[in-house]
């Protein structure tokens, strides 16, 4: 019998429940030195199934500890995504001034009348909590936001909008994001939708989120709403895009008229990602985390007990980027609790390097004109292979050889991501996980979050370069195991 969180392919540094089937991260939120996450959940096989949301709690988003399962299915239905907020005013008068509620909002899918051919059998509803998120109370006058007559209705990401004096709610609506406001969290009215012609639209809008942000370096504030789609993301499946703006407290309208499409990551595995209610003011970070799987294969991955991990929890910031003002993300400061110091040296171009360490983070200082011509691969001694190469402003990983990859037709392939025209090569960090690659160039500025499924570690790194590129530096640091 192996033990928990030893079996094959188990993330070490990663969260993934203790058993059964995991997809989205929802109800992120910070309260009394706890980062909570709760997580769409079906506790009976490691395939979807009727959804509810599972629970765990941690000081610094990386050591978690699982807590039951916080709300389950009923006779309204399914437990889809959604968020939580602490109502520090009592808007809804579930609490107190002095213990306020820590209210949950999603969404109910309700899969009998999806069955019987109806189409609106999906609305909003709140629970709440007056104990740290251990228990849970749904509210008596569920549904809050009944279905307006569309099938794919929900996911509400809602949060407080100080100018506005209301709760706003971010809701995917099939092909476009709806706004509603509240003052209360029990009643909404619609204010505004935003994107039917506007963003990647090669599948539906779901889990979307919106927050303010300053661009670094500037006193300029801008609103982001991240919508992830599925499928059509641009390596296939499902991932995330973003919108850069201003909202007004009804309406969200983006800086350039016809957005280019711009993805919070480029790799597959990063999917229907959100950040954190309630940081509190003094921290002032926008703190994410994504689920690392792509509903075309996660269903199918070949692990047993469990059936996918989140991403690394990262800082999301806005950077000014040539004349581009980007969504840059990176792994949040905490993460630093789990890496050691490191090894640092001066590679030979095409040097083949010995990890010692499973678990890695891998930084490259770069130097030269150009991204142009370096390559990087990881590999072990079954053969089994990921290689990363970059031409022009383009970078491809190959994962087609990486380990196993025949679960699913389209696993085996090669991806690519697009540096923004003029990127400067500085950086290149990479965590190596037992099945996952995370990998961030720049401190951010691209991202690439691929699963890979290698029967044995990755033990070798080959560094080379030819063209604009030059590693100036490598430096490996083991990463510990948070399990
Ligand atoms: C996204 C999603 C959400 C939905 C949930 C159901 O991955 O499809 O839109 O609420 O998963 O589990």
């Amino acid at each position: 019998h192996v033990k928990l969180y030893q079996e094959k392919f188990r993330p070490q540094f990663h969260f993934s429940p203790e058993a059964h089937w995991m997809n989205d991260p929802n109800g992120m939120v910070y309260y009394e030195g706890e980062y909570h996450l709760f997580y769409q959940y079906y506790p009976d096989s490691t395939v979807w199934g009727p959804m509810h949301w599972g629970h765990a709690v941690s000081p610094d988003m990386v050591k978690w500890e699982h807590l039951p399962i916080a709300l389950y299915p009923d006779s309204l239905g399914y437990i889809f995504s959604g968020s939580a907020v602490v109502d520090w005013d009592n808007t809804a008068g579930f609490g107190t001034e002095d213990n306020p509620a820590m209210v949950a909002i999603f969404t109910y899918h309700d899969a009998a009348m999806e069955k019987a051919g109806k189409e609106d059998y999906q609305y909003q509803a709140i629970a709440f909590s007056l104990d740290k998120g251990r228990s849970w109370t749904k509210y008596d006058g569920n549904p809050v936001l009944p279905n307006q007559g569309i099938r794919d209705f929900r996911d509400p990401k809602v949060s407080w909008n100080a100018a506005a004096g209301k709760w706003i709610m971010t809701l995917a609506v099939a092909d476009h994001i709806s706004f509603y406001s509240s003052p209360d969290l029990k009643n909404w009215a619609f204010e505004s939708d935003f994107g039917k012609e506007l963003g990647a639209h090669g599948g539906v809008w779901e889990c979307p989120d919106l927050f303010q942000l300053e661009v670094e370096g500037s006193n300029e504030e801008k609103w982001v709403l991240l919508v992830s789609i599925n499928p059509g993301g641009p390596n296939g499946g499902s991932a995330t895009q973003y919108f850069v703006g201003s909202f007004d407290g009804k309406q969200f309208v983006p800086d350039e008229e016809i957005p280019t499409t711009r993805w919070v990551d480029q790799g597959t595995d990063n999917y229907a990602g959100v950040t954190w209610s309630d940081v509190p003011a003094e921290d002032g970070r926008r703190l994410f985390l994504g689920w690392m799987s792509n509903w075309q294969y996660a269903q199918v991955v070949p692990t047993e007990a469990w059936r996918s991990a989140m991403t690394l929890p990262r800082e999301l910031k806005l950077k000014q980027v040539g004349s581009e003002v980007v969504l840059i993300n990176f792994p949040a400061k905490e993460v630093g609790n789990i890496v050691g110091s490191g090894r640092s040296f001066q590679p030979e171009n095409g040097q083949i390097i010995e990890l010692t360490d499973a678990l890695v983070a891998i930084d490259l200082a770069l130097d030269g004109t150009s991204f142009d011509g370096l390559s990087i691969s990881l590999g072990n001694d079954a053969g089994e292979v990921v290689l990363i190469d970059f031409s022009d402003s383009v970078v491809s990983i190959d994962r087609s050889k990486s380990g196993l990859v025949g679960f699913e037709k389209g696993f085996a392939a090669t991806h690519v991501g697009k540096l923004l025209s003029g990127t400067r090569p500085a950086s290149i960090r990479i965590f190596v996980d037992t099945a996952s690659l995370e990998i961030f160039i720049n401190e951010g500025e691209l991202v690439l979050t691929e699963l890979v499924f290698p029967t044995q570690p990755y033990d070798k790194l080959t560094v080379g370069w030819q063209g604009g590129a030059v590693v100036k530096n490598v430096t490996l640091s083991k990463v510990e195991a948070i399990w």
